[in-house]
């Protein structure tokens, strides 16, 4: 009687305890997770960039009205990762704007989803994006600087290259710290490159303008319409890295002999352009901007004519910095890609020739760019892999902003290997019957690693003034 009194006192206490349990489970799993209030926030700030009205993602995600239909995908693409995209190999460098949801994150979108996608109070809304407003994300511009006319892209409209000139009128060696181009039009802007021009370079386009000359064309390059491409029966050379001609190295943001020195970029996912801290870009005093953009009537989706007028923004450095900020690239302009083949390499080759500082890579392929990898041979023979994009995608030209920056000393080999896939299993691929050469246009191929190098302003290596004779006594 005793003992079967203590046992139901035990049972009652163990039910009890787990009637507690179900009690904690199930307010966990019942706390109501609505868009207002918890998925919004994560959508504004990991998918707005592309899920917006009028840019490359088909939906937009700003709003409870549009995203509700998308719910089930949005799980779907959340859990397998391959929402936001994020294509480096975790295995190599770790990146600052590394864009993967935390496990939190999905968790959150997984249990709104499962619990059917509900509103909850639009009060809870966060602010929308201020990218979205048009507002600038690096603040203030110290100047801003736009295209000087309209641009229109029309239905049907081939791919188009289109540079504008647009003078700074800087009357001194300026510094930029942070820099931010708005397309006009997300509709017909593909990408944009904002490139400085020299008073020097300019004079030089100047007078090839007044003789006739098409600048930019070469024994190997010849220009078509406004695009540079590498002629068809130019020397071919798939390995840059041993012999000498195929790989080019390319500087910006530098020196006065900064012709095609490459300011800022913008493209969709590719985010703004922030310098590390304590360094700036040069723009020499008197430079033009040469916006670069290409336009697009994104294979016949555009209904009515577009116009765009693109502008970009700079944030200046106050006075010059102790580190100058430079956008090399290593790149190969005389490959040949096959007709239908599946995995052509191609490779390109830098040696460094100072000590520096990598700070980003960007690799740039177009629709049959498969794969890019990015590798560093030390001059003490060891080799390592920086950067390791496995499944290379046109739509995300994405920078990779290195956490630390790394320190490569001076005859430290660069690599960059890059795939193409010019097969038939390659859905993105304009035309597998034919052969591939570089060009700007998309349905030609591009092959460059670019990243950004910091290196010693030379404006601040002077050397100190001998002893007993300081400055202030010099003036
Ligand atoms: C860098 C741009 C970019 C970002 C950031 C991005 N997306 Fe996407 N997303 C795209 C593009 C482009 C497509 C279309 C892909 C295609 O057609 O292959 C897409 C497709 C999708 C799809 C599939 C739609 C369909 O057709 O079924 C879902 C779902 C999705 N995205 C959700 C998200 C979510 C959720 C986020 C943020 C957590 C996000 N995306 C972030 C660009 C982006």
């Amino acid at each position: 009687m005793k003992s079967k009194k203590a046992a139901f006192a035990v049972l009652t206490v163990v039910l009890g305890m787990i009637g507690l349990g179900s009690v904690i489970a199930d307010s966990r799993m019942k706390r109501e997770v609505t868009f207002s209030k918890d998925v919004a926030p994560i959508f504004f700030s990991k998918c707005a960039d592309c899920h917006r009205p009028n840019d490359i993602a088909p939906m937009s995600l700003l709003s409870y009205k549009d995203a509700r239909p998308w719910a089930r995908s949005i799980k779907e693409k959340v859990l397998s990762r391959e929402m936001p995209p994020w294509s480096p190999d975790p295995r190599y460098g770790e990146f600052s704007n590394d864009c993967r949801l935390p496990q939190s994150d999905i968790d959150t979108i997984t249990a709104w989803v499962d619990q059917g996608a509900k509103e909850g109070n639009p009060k809870d809304l966060p602010a929308a994006p201020q990218s979205l407003t048009g507002g600038w994300q690096i603040g203030k511009p110290d100047v801003t600087l736009q295209i000087p006319e309209e641009w229109t892209v029309k239905p049907g409209d081939p791919d188009n290259y289109i540079n504008f000139f647009v003078p700074t009128n800087f009357t001194e060696d300026t510094w930029v710290q942070a820099a931010e181009i708005q397309p006009g039009n997300r509709k017909v802007v593909h990408h944009v490159i904002a490139f400085v021009v020299t008073p020097q370079a300019m004079a030089k386009r100047k007078e090839a303008e007044a003789q006739g000359r098409r600048t930019g064309a070469s024994s190997v390059m010849y220009i078509d319409g406004t695009l540079r491409r590498t002629k068809m029966d130019a020397p071919v050379n798939d390995d840059g890295c041993n012999t000498d001609g195929a790989s080019r190295t390319r500087r910006g943001g530098g020196g006065e002999e900064a012709e095609g020195a490459l300011l800022a970029g913008y493209a969709p996912g590719k985010g703004i352009d922030v310098l590390p801290a304590g360094t700036a870009k040069k723009v020499p005093a008197g430079s033009t901007i040469m916006f670069q953009v290409h336009y697009s009537a994104f294979a016949g989706s555009l209904e009515k004519p577009e116009k765009d007028r693109t502008r970009m923004g700079l944030v200046l450095a106050k006075e010059p910095p102790d580190k100058m900020l430079i956008t090399s690239a290593v790149a190969n302009t005389l490959f040949k890609i096959p007709a239908g083949a599946g995995s052509h390499e191609v490779t390109a080759c830098m040696t460094v020739p100072i000590d520096l500082e990598v700070v980003t890579y960007m690799p740039h392929m177009h629709l049959r760019g498969k794969d890019m990898k990015y590798e560093a041979i030390y001059p003490d023979g060891r080799r390592e892999t920086l950067l390791w994009v496995p499944k290379f995608s046109f739509s995300w030209q994405t920078m990779y902003y290195l956490k630390k920056p790394l320190s490569v000393p001076k005859g430290t080999k660069i690599i960059v290997t890059a795939h193409f896939d010019n097969s038939t299993k390659n859905k993105y691929n304009p035309d597998p019957g034919k052969e591939v050469r570089w060009g700007d246009p998309t349905y030609d191929e591009m092959m460059i690693g670019w990243f950004d190098i910091v290196v010693p302003n030379p404006a601040k290596m002077l050397k100190p003034a001998p002893a007993g004779k300081a400055a202030s006594e010099s003036k």
